[in-house]
């Protein structure tokens, strides 16, 4: 863990809707905790390299149709497959900073208007993040970012029902971060938050999603 105390390394898990600057705020924090010396990885889900990942790829980019509770549970069986790797990893002593995950997969599906309880069951017995990064930008300015459009959920009315399904999951694990604000404000909130969670995490025991 760089630290050099054997402790295990920690969960990081950035969410937000899409082009809220998750994935360029987790690259910019990945490679600062790797100069720091620490141990990390950065991962990312969808991990559209699995076969899984595939299937949900081309359900994103609209070159598949799929009934949602089928495409919700391929999501879920994409964090599944990642899972042991995931938990030798932290064991390890590797932190992973992660971009999307378990929320991810309850907020879009939810925002289709699938149970909440039903999006939440086959999450249940992945891992527990140690922080969760939520990166807050109106749905409308996000989508006024480029790239925005490409892909199926990238709608702002879809977007806002997002928005309201992820405020409904927070919890003591979250800290929320003003994305409106400008890259570096943004990096440099990240990087404290990650840091403390770090070295508070060392010699916590790993635990499952609550749910
Ligand atoms: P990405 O743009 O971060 O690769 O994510 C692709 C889309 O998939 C994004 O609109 C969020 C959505 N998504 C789900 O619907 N369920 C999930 O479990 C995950 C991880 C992402
Ligand atoms: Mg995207």
């Amino acid at each position: 863990n760089g630290g050099g105390k054997g402790g295990r390394g920690a969960l990081i898990v950035l969410e937000g809707l899409d082009r809220s600057g998750k994935s360029s705020q987790c690259a910019r924090l990945l490679s600062f905790l790797q100069g720091k010396g620490c141990a990390t990885e950065g991962w990312r889900f969808p991990d559209r390299d699995t076969s899984v990942g595939k299937m949900i790829s081309a359900y994103l980019a609209n070159e598949s149709q799929l009934d949602d509770r089928t495409i919700h549970l391929l999501f879920s069986a994409n964090r599944w497959e990642k899972r042991s790797l995931m938990e030798s990893k932290l064991l390890g002593g590797t932190t992973l900073v992660v971009d999307r995950y378990s929320y991810s997969g309850v907020a879009f599906s939810a925002a289709k208007g699938l149970d909440i309880g039903w999006c939440k069951a086959p999450e249940v017995g992945l891992l527990a993040p140690d922080l969760v990064i939520y990166l807050d930008v109106q749905p409308e300015k996000a989508a006024e970012r480029g790239g925005y459009g490409g892909e199926r959920y990238e709608r702002v009315e879809f977007q806002k029902r997002v928005a309201e399904h992820y405020h409904s999951l927070r919890d003591s694990t979250w800290k929320v971060v003003d994305g409106s604000l400008p890259m570096e404000t943004v990096e440099e909130q990240l990087r404290e938050l990650a840091m403390n969670c770090i070295s508070e995490c060392q010699d916590k025991q790993l635990t499952n999603l609550p749910w």
